[in-house]
């Protein structure tokens, strides 16, 4: 088939290489030039592990190009996939500035029937203003075009993005026409051989699972965080409580992690953007405003521990960080909890230095010419020195650190680990002070 995906982000450029792969004629847009430079000079704007070697496989065989040039992407894909931000307005609403204005460019260009599918995530009722701007743009011009509106919001995770979009757990497909299911399920089709993962159902619906979807994870993690802030009172570790609840299938292992808050360009924003749809019709979904202020607050919590152990008035003091990416295999920075525990430390005089595998690019971009940030290009460069050491990111290169090296490197051995990687026995046995989250 012939596919336009607009906007070559995280989920677009992941869904364009994955829908080239298995053998279609896949042409991305961006309106970032600089994207598609990098995307035509053969590498791509983001890290996603085995994104590249897709994208580069199908360049080669020409199913996968890119274009800044919008009349020939609306003219080139009889299905148009809009995959791009919708960053949270200021009140917490997603903002539909993009996704709308996608669409008119479909309406403004298209030259015969187009399946235009939202995969960006969007409230209830966007398919509807979506389908209103296309009407508009196609009536604008005094044509009668015909065309349809699906809904088919994306699950995969960055990190493991190739990964889940070519073994996709379920594939919704929010949509009232024939025609446009039909081509879903074809377009579709490679991604399921052994089972029928697609659902089908009615637009808004497929709009309100996708919020659904993330705000129940979101809830799993802000319960963890809240269970841990109270075990650490009553001296219990949520490390086994973990366990213990976990083993029992009707609650299951998965998003049961205390730590220092969840982050990234989806869960937050999310949230917010469910809260507010709930609002603005009349309904105060307060299980998911407390969600929101307890991750909020979790973010604050290595600082908070920083603080008790070592002062409010953290001048002259420097702190190693290690990681700065919402979560590992990914350089995605956006409300990552870094950048809270990095403003909270530098608002108190402090400095750091940072290791990430490969945000760091990212973060630089962030922090610009922040005197108080530096990079270290290993981990152990980063603890040289160092007050404490702060654990931000789970990667893996971080699980079993030379401990003793660790202790004789930081100018006072003290470890805060925002992810619950050590046991606190191993780390005291080796004569650091640890501070883990909900640890008793
Ligand atoms: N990142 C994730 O893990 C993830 C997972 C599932 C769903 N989503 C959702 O998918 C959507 C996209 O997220 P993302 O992380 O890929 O965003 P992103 O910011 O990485 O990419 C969006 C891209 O769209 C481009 N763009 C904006 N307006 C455009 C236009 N009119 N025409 C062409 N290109 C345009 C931007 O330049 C940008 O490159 C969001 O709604 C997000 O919530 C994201």
């Amino acid at each position: 088939m012939k596919v336009t995906v607009v906007g070559s982000g995280y989920v677009g450029l992941v869904s364009g290489a994955c829908l080239a792969d298995v053998g279609n004629d896949v042409l991305c847009l961006d309106v970032d030039p600089s994207k598609i430079r990098i995307l035509e000079e053969g590498g791509i704007p983001i890290h996603e592990p085995g994104l590249l070697e897709v994208v580069q496989r199908n360049v080669q065989a020409g199913r996968l190009r890119f274009t800044t040039d919008i009349p020939a992407a609306v003219r080139h894909g009889d299905v148009q996939f809009i995959a791009v931000g919708t960053p949270p307005d200021e009140d917490g609403s997603a903002d539909l500035q993009y996704v709308l204005a996608a669409a008119r460019n479909i309406g403004r260009h298209m030259d015969g029937y187009r399946v235009v599918v939202d995969k960006s995530t969007v409230p209830v009722g966007t398919a509807d203003k979506v389908r209103a701007a296309i009407a508009e743009e196609v009536a604008a011009r005094g044509a009668a075009l015909e065309y349809s509106v699906v809904s088919n919001p994306e699950f995969l995770k960055e990190g493991a993005a190739v990964d889940d979009f070519m073994r996709p757990d379920r594939i919704i497909v929010g949509a009232d026409d024939a025609r446009a299911i039909d081509w879903m399920r074809e377009l579709y089709a490679p991604f399921q051989r052994n089972h029928e993962r697609l659902l089908v159902m009615d637009v808004r619906s497929a709009e309100l699972t996708k919020y659904a979807a993330n705000a129940m994870l979101a809830t799993r993690i802000s319960f963890m965080n809240e269970l841990a802030n109270l075990a650490e009172t009553l001296g219990a570790d949520i490390e086994l409580v973990r366990q213990g609840i976990g083993s029992d299938p009707r609650i299951g292992w998965h998003f049961l992690y205390a730590g220092c808050g969840y982050g990234g360009s989806c869960f937050p924003k999310d949230v917010k953007a469910l809260v507010r749809t709930g609002r603005e019709h009349g309904h105060d979904l307060r299980l998911l405003g407390a969600v929101e202020s307890v991750n909020e607050r979790q973010k604050r919590r290595l600082v908070d521990k920083i603080v008790a152990r070592f002062g409010d008035n953290l001048a002259g003091r420097r702190f190693a960080l290690w990681g700065l990416a919402f979560k590992p295999n990914t350089d995605d920075m956006r409300e990552a909890p870094s950048r809270v525990v990095l403003e909270e430390l530098f608002r108190r005089g402090a400095s750091a230095v940072a290791y990430d595998p490969v945000a760091m690019d990212e973060a630089q971009r962030i922090f610009g010419d922040e005197p108080r940030l530096a990079y270290a290009a290993r981990p152990m460069d980063a603890v040289d020195g160092a007050d404490a050491l702060v654990i931000v990111t789970e990667w893996k290169e971080f699980r079993s650190p030379d401990f003793p090296r660790v202790r004789d490197l930081l100018r006072q051995p003290v470890v805060f680990d925002g992810r619950n990687m050590y046991e606190p026995a191993v780390l005291e046995r080796h004569g650091i002070e640890y501070f883990g989250i909900g640890r008793g």
